[in-house]
């Protein structure tokens, strides 16, 4: 059995140049995979939202939702580091909700840290969620949760001025007591210059490679997430297709009756004269 990894050990894989492998699941079965593929970390996005509950983004997304996938997952995979995504609402309103919620990822569903979007405007919630003794995942760039004063799913940071708002954002982060620091959707020459700026691990989704390891939805990269697909995801498998094509398969093999097989059935232990006896009694 593989050593489930510590925050301490994803600060030492950056020490050492090894990029960390981050994979967002929201119930047991993809859980269990993560961990049986050996990925170093798993996170219970509140893309779970879009890609779980059929929401058009992340927003309706609630406490109880969250909670409740990240305790399947915990479930699926006891022996990797699991994060916490806080939804819309948990921790915008003050400190202290910031801290009760983050304090529930821990308590009621045994995560090993929470993440929070959001720069300087989130800052004095990362530092009383991390005085709170707890790990905190910062995340800038393309935030699905203020999408809206971005104008939609856009990539950010693209030029100067903004680059610059983004590496302000990015060192405060840290300053407040953040552990690791998520990129998503800003050029790799930025995501390459904050990497190096901040002592603390930088992940990437859509922030290409130069940096301490890579994010992916499950739902892009299994091809089971059909309503849009990010220019920055790799398709590993057309999982949705398969899926598709076996219920399609059953629907004419049970129409035709194919299905159920000889081999399928639990066949009676007694006689056939005695059933036909026993169905008499009720003719
Ligand atoms: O919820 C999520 O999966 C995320 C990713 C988009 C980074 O926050």
């Amino acid at each position: 059995m593989v050593k489930k990894k510590t925050i301490l050990d994803l600060e030492e894989m950056k020490k050492k140049g090894e990029k960390a492998t981050w994979i967002t699941a929201y119930d047991f079965p993809m859980a269990s995979f993560a961990e049986q593929a050996g990925l170093d970390m798993i996170l219970v996005g509140d893309s779970l939202g879009m890609v779980v509950l059929g929401y058009k983004g992340t927003v309706p997304v609630t406490m109880d939702d969250c909670i409740s996938h990240c305790q399947a997952v915990r479930r699926g995979a006891p022996n990797t580091f699991v994060v916490g995504d806080m939804p819309f609402g948990s921790y915008q309103v003050s400190d202290e909700d910031a801290v009760v919620n983050a304090c529930r990822f821990l308590k009621e569903a045994d995560m090993d840290a929470i993440k929070l979007e959001g720069g300087r405007r989130v800052i004095s919630k990362i530092k009383a969620i991390s005085d709170a003794g707890i790990v905190v995942f910062g995340h800038i760039g393309l935030t699905p949760q203020s999408s809206g004063q971005q104008g939609g799913f856009k990539a950010q940071g693209r030029d100067v001025g903004s680059a610059r708002e983004l590496i302000v954002d990015a060192i405060q982060i840290q300053e407040a007591g953040a552990r690791a620091l998520l990129l998503e959707a800003v050029p790799p020459e930025l995501t390459e210059f904050i990497a190096k700026k901040l002592s603390i691990p930088v992940y990437s989704i859509g922030a290409g490679l130069p940096c301490d390891g890579q994010l992916m939805i499950c739902g892009d990269m299994l091809g089971m997430f059909q309503a849009f697909t990010p220019k920055f995801v790799k398709k590993y498998a057309s999982v949705a297709e398969v899926i598709t094509n076996a219920f399609k398969e059953y629907v004419d093999d049970v129409k035709n009756e194919r299905f159920p097989e000889d081999k399928h059935v639990y066949h009676a232990k007694d006689s056939m004269e005695d059933f036909e006896k026993m169905f008499k009694e009720f003719e």
